[in-house]
């Protein structure tokens, strides 16, 4: 697929990749929503690619949400059907296997919001906004922000944020402007270096933990640590640290 609405390029192990509607702010039409599936697949399936840097185009916004236009047009079936592609799209980029770093380069509104939520990490610049806005609307959040806020932030800030529609300023790790890339890159090369099999299992821990009992997550989490015992990787790291040397990891 040839993008129209994103970025993608891959740079030694990483994909780099920017919603490109700057004068719509990286407002997600359902065309950027299409384009992001096929990226979350490519992430996903495509052996060069480790990881992937999520952001937007221009200074101003990473993404103001999804395309007002398109949700003025639609009526209940489809903006139900439209909901569950964006859902869907999203938890393709969260279940894809790699780390996916939200590089937050402003306006994080709506969908995207909820877009940054389902990246595993998120580094914010020093204008990054975030909001639920939808309210304001009218509508309320369909792309999963009910249900990934409250998990990320807490139960009361969560409802705060969702039923006043008001924006916040950065708050996980926030860094200039001008830096966000390269901050987010040198994050990325970092987790790039520990055990491949670890990342991936912690991943999923941390994401099918969230929908479980504590017992049953404590459950997961020791099913993988015995998994993960089984793997060259643990020997390798292991060994390493004990004769004081740098780790080379393999992915098995
Ligand atoms: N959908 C469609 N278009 C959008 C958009 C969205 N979510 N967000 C911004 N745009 C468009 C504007 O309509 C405008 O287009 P135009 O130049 O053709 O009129 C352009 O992007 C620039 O936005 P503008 O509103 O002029 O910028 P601003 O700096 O004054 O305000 C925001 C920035 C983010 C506060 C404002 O654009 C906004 O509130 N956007 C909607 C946010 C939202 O509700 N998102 C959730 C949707 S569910």
């Amino acid at each position: 697929m040839s993008y129209q609405t994103l970025l993608f390029e891959i740079r030694d192990g990483i994909a780099f990749v920017t919603v490109n509607r700057p004068d719509k702010l990286n407002a997600l039409n359902d065309q950027v929503m299409s384009e992001l599936g096929d990226a979350a697949e490519r992430i996903a399936t495509e052996a060069g690619i480790k990881g992937a840097i999520l952001t937007g185009s221009g200074p101003k916004s990473f993404v103001a949400g999804a395309d007002i236009g398109d949700l003025s047009r639609q009526g209940p079936f489809d903006g139900k059907a439209r909901a569950q592609r964006g859902q869907a799209v999203l938890r393709q980029l969260e279940t894809c296997g790699k780390p996916v770093i939200a590089a937050i380069n402003g306006f994080a509104l709506g969908g995207g919001c909820e877009l940054a939520m389902a990246c595993h990490i998120r580094i914010a610049s020093e204008n990054a906004k975030f909001g639920q806005p939808e309210v304001k609307l009218g509508i309320a959040p369909g792309y999963g922000g009910t249900q990934r806020l409250p998990r990320l932030v807490g139960k009361g800030i969560a409802l705060q944020l969702i039923l006043t529609g008001e924006m916040i300023d950065a708050q996980d790790k926030v860094v200039p402007a001008a830096d966000l890339l390269a901050e987010s890159e040198k994050m990325m090369r970092g987790i790039l270096a520990m055990g491949p099999l670890a990342v991936r299992l912690a991943m999923e821990a941390v994401d099918q933990g969230t929908e479980m009992t504590l017992d049953e997550g404590l459950l997961l989490e020791a099913n993988h640590f015995g998994l993960l015992a089984a793997t060259d990787d643990m020997k390798e790291g292991t060994a390493a640290f004990l004769e004081k040397r740098a780790a080379r990891f393999q992915g098995r």
